[in-house]
């Protein structure tokens, strides 16, 4: 349940109008004059108990939940309305409480305390004598100045105390410095920087806030190779990753993500034009930092090292979950475990298999058609694993082909499509060089078979749900949710309206405050021009939107489409939006039914003409009920 829904579970919009709105009670329902225009003579205002909703049917003609009726009484917006529900509700929002409030400025602060880190290490850069080994040292790796400066790369002098002298000098207290995770404690009290005759790399968040940093040695004895900062307010870097906030726009433009072992390998690439990687920091990829990523493309390639990262550790991935190494953590990717979150969040993931001892960085710098070939052959990663296994030299034993059958098999059971899982069958068999009913019979032998779940084909409700149902807010949501993946999709959505003379989708379709809010930032998005409009949304959907709407319902309820662009996905998008207009066009005729009841003054100016609507929306009905029937309408 997310704080929306609490706050209404808990408060009753009879209340909330009845302070301002003098309402009487007619039928189940309450009449009243519009507080929001001069109405005199018919109450044209009317809230409605059962789905706690409220309309005008005189000149305004709007209507909705509790939240835009307050928003609209008290000239909130959405954030503050929310805010002030819930301290009535008694609801504790995680946002924006006073507390969390004053961690979201102190988490403002440390950012502009890394950011003064950031200018003190690119000026050590530039300037000093020692900065000019680090400096040389990145053009010995190719990078041009304008790279260098684009990450904002630095050093970080040889010194205990440089970046400390500097950062208290303009009163950044040691307590600060520490909370940044810029220095580090010692046992006998005081501090010391953190990061000493390294090459700096900041690191930034998503959205391109400042978050911590990487340090990469400049003698090559020095350990660890890499010191990052520590877990701090604003870096985990086991869920982020190094170079998204470069990097997202052409991973948006050409739908697809490249996950490199390290920093290098992000900037390398992005110098020869390459600006679609990002990389771990040196963990293990997490399913949070799948699921970060997957927000700007499901299409995800591993550009894996060759060497004991790569593919090998695919492979001893399928042996041992994790193996514990020296070093602060491999990438270990496990073929099952990427299979499994390629299943879960509807992703597409292939392998590439980079040429023996050379990284991205050197390979997009040195040959850059050559990485753009890379990218373009990746494999699935059964496939990936399958052709590795089978290049084995021994591959002729029969004990080594059972062995490979084992690893691979349980693989191609995680596989979702049948038909997909019957094609790697085949492959396996033809590789394996065995007869593929051997492979049938031994995937089904033994244990019984864990089949992956089918997902139900989604039920389409029979009745319509009314706006208090859980039903409908979770369509309203899934709506949203589709249109926040690409805004794009409401011309579809209006041009397939247009055909069953609908009217186009509207601020109006949502019952629920959240979801409206979103719609227009959609809309806004789609009439500017000057950005993507996802990323004009992003920039301005509220904290509470955000969260509500992309965090709290993980559960994807709607077909990915831009993964799978195929007719009968848009099909089913399709039909949630027409089942969207249609429990509001339910909900219209029920709400005239209720009208027609009332006395009214028919000679009032601006009064509706009630059964004219009504035809209407039962013309709209039968249309609706005709596009859903039909089905097909896109092949
Ligand atoms: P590698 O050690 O494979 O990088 O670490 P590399 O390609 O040889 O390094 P360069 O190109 O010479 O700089 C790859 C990534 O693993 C993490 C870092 O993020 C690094 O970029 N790493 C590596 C650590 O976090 N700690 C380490 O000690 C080593
Ligand atoms: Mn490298």
């Amino acid at each position: 349940m997310t704080a929306v829904d609490d706050i209404k579970a808990r408060l009753d919009i009879v209340d909330i109008v009845s302070e301002t709105v003098k309402l009487r009670h007619s039928g189940k329902n309450y009449t009243g004059f519009c507080p929001f225009h001069t109405n005199t003579k018919t109450p044209a205002f009317v809230v409605f108990p059962d789905t706690q909703t409220w309309r005008c049917f005189g000149q305004c003609n709007e209507g909705g939940d509790l939240f835009n009726f307050v928003m609209k009484r008290e000239g909130w917006d959405f954030q503050e309305t929310l805010r002030r529900l819930a301290e009535r509700a008694g609801v504790t929002l995680h946002e924006y409480t006073p507390e969390e409030q004053e961690k979201v400025e102190e988490n403002e602060h440390l950012r502009e305390v890394l950011s003064m880190a950031v200018t003190f290490y690119q000026h050590q850069l530039r300037n000093t004598e020692a900065g000019k080994q680090a400096l040389d040292y990145l053009y010995g790796r190719k990078l041009t100045d304008e790279t260098i400066d684009a990450f904002a790369l630095g050093y970080a002098p040889d010194s205990w105390d440089a970046l400390t002298n500097h950062l208290t000098s303009r009163s950044v207290s040691i307590q600060e410095l520490n909370d940044a995770g810029l220095v580090s404690e010692r046992g006998s009290g005081g501090v010391y920087d953190r990061f000493r005759h390294r090459l700096v790399i900041p690191i930034r968040d998503d959205r391109g806030r400042m978050a911590g940093f990487g340090g990469r040695v400049l003698r090559e004895d020095d350990v660890p190779k890499y010191l990052n900062s520590p877990k701090t307010a604003v870096f985990d870097k086991g869920r982020m990753l190094y170079g998204l906030d470069m990097a997202r726009r052409d991973i948006r433009l050409k739908d697809q993500v490249v996950i490199v072992e390290g920093y290098l390998d992000v900037i390398g690439p992005y110098q020869a034009g390459f600006k679609n990687c990002v990389s771990p920091m040196g963990t293990a990829l997490t399913e949070d930092q799948f699921r970060l990523i997957k927000r700007y493309s499901r299409r995800i390639v591993l550009a894996l090292d060759p060497d004991a990262a790569g593919q090998k550790a695919t492979l001893r991935g399928l042996q041992t979950a994790r193996e514990t190494l020296e070093r602060e953590g491999d990438p270990i990717f496990d073929s099952r475990g990427l299979m499994q979150v390629e299943g879960r969040l509807k992703a597409d993931i292939r392998v590439t298999a980079l040429p023996d001892g050379l990284d991205p960085d050197e390979i997009a710098l040195e040959d850059p058609e050559r990485w753009a070939q890379l990218v373009a052959e990746a494999k699935p990663v059964v496939t990936h694993v399958m052709e590795t296994l089978a290049s084995r030299a021994d591959v002729d034993d029969p004990k080594v082909k059972e062995e490979i059958a084992n690893q691979v098999l349980p693989l191609i059971e995680d596989v979702k499509g049948s038909v997909e899982r019957e094609a790697y069958r085949q492959r396996l068999a033809r590789l394996l060089q065995v007869d593929e009913r051997a492979l049938v019979r031994q995937s089904s032998g033994g244990a019984p078979s864990r089949r992956r779940s089918f997902r139900p084909r989604q039920k389409l409700p029979q009745m319509p749900a009314s706006p208090t149902d859980n039903t409908h807010r979770q369509l309203e949501g899934a709506c949203i949710k589709a249109l926040l993946a690409d805004p794009s999709l409401v011309h579809f959505v209006d041009r397939t309206f247009r055909t069953y003379e609908l009217a186009s989708l509207q601020a109006d379709d949502f019952t629920h405050t959240d979801f409206k809010e979103t719609f227009k930032l959609v809309k806004l998005a789609l009439e500017q021009d000057a950005e993507n409009p996802i990323d004009y949304i992003q920039q301005r959907l509220s904290e509470p939107l955000r969260d509500l709407i992309l965090e709290g319902n993980q559960e994807e309820d709607f077909p990915n489409w831009r993964f799978q662009p195929n007719a009968p996905v848009l099909e089913s998008l399709l039909n949630m939006f027409i089942r969207l207009r249609r429990i509001r066009i339910d909900e219209g005729l029920d709400q005239l039914v209720f009208l027609q009841s009332q006395e009214r003054d028919e000679e009032e100016e601006g009064a509706l003409d009630i059964s004219k609507i009504a035809l209407e929306y039962v013309k709209a009905r039968a249309r609706l009920d005709q596009a859903l029937q039909q089905g097909n309408r896109l092949t």
